[in-house]
């Protein structure tokens, strides 16, 4: 079984992009994380700055994935598309975000993706990955009994 950790766009520039809000680590500790809290499970962790590219990637978890944790970033607000392709899947998927989109402007505060999402964590840095890692391979276990 193998994990799938999705990242949408602008997060390739974490670290440098708006760091009093997002910090300073980058994309590459967020996956040194999202391994770590997997323990034995295999991470396919993957950022993409393109909406097709990220459907296509759910599309891959269906056959693959026992669970799927997605930072859709500003897609989270606008895509009907990645809602769609989230829907086909029986796997549980954690929505996860760096910063809370709640505390911050009107627009954030819908998610296309929390109408399919099982949970979403929110607002705690690159320490969100972890916990989101950690509650999808829990959902992931419970369903496997
Ligand atoms: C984000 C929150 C989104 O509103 C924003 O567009 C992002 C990052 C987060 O991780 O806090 O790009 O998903």
């Amino acid at each position: 079984p193998v994990l799938y950790v999705l990242n949408g766009p602008n997060l390739n520039l974490l670290g440098v992009r708006e760091p009093d809000i997002y910090g300073h680590e980058t994309m590459a500790d967020v996956q040194a994380l999202c391994e770590v809290a997997a323990g034995d499970t295999r991470v396919v962790f993957r950022q993409s700055n393109h909406e097709g590219q990220l459907v296509d990637w759910i599309h891959e978890a269906r056959n693959e994935a026992c669970a799927l944790v997605i930072n859709p970033a500003a897609f989270t607000h606008t895509s009907v598309a990645l809602l769609d392709a989230l829907k086909t899947l029986s796997v549980p998927v954690v929505e996860c975000h760096l910063s809370n989109p709640a505390a911050r402007e009107d627009f954030r505060r819908h998610s296309y993706v929390s109408l399919v999402a099982t949970g979403v964590i929110s607002g705690f840095g690159p320490h969100s990955y972890e916990l989101a890692v950690t509650a999808a391979l829990r959902l992931a276990r419970e369903r496997a009994v």
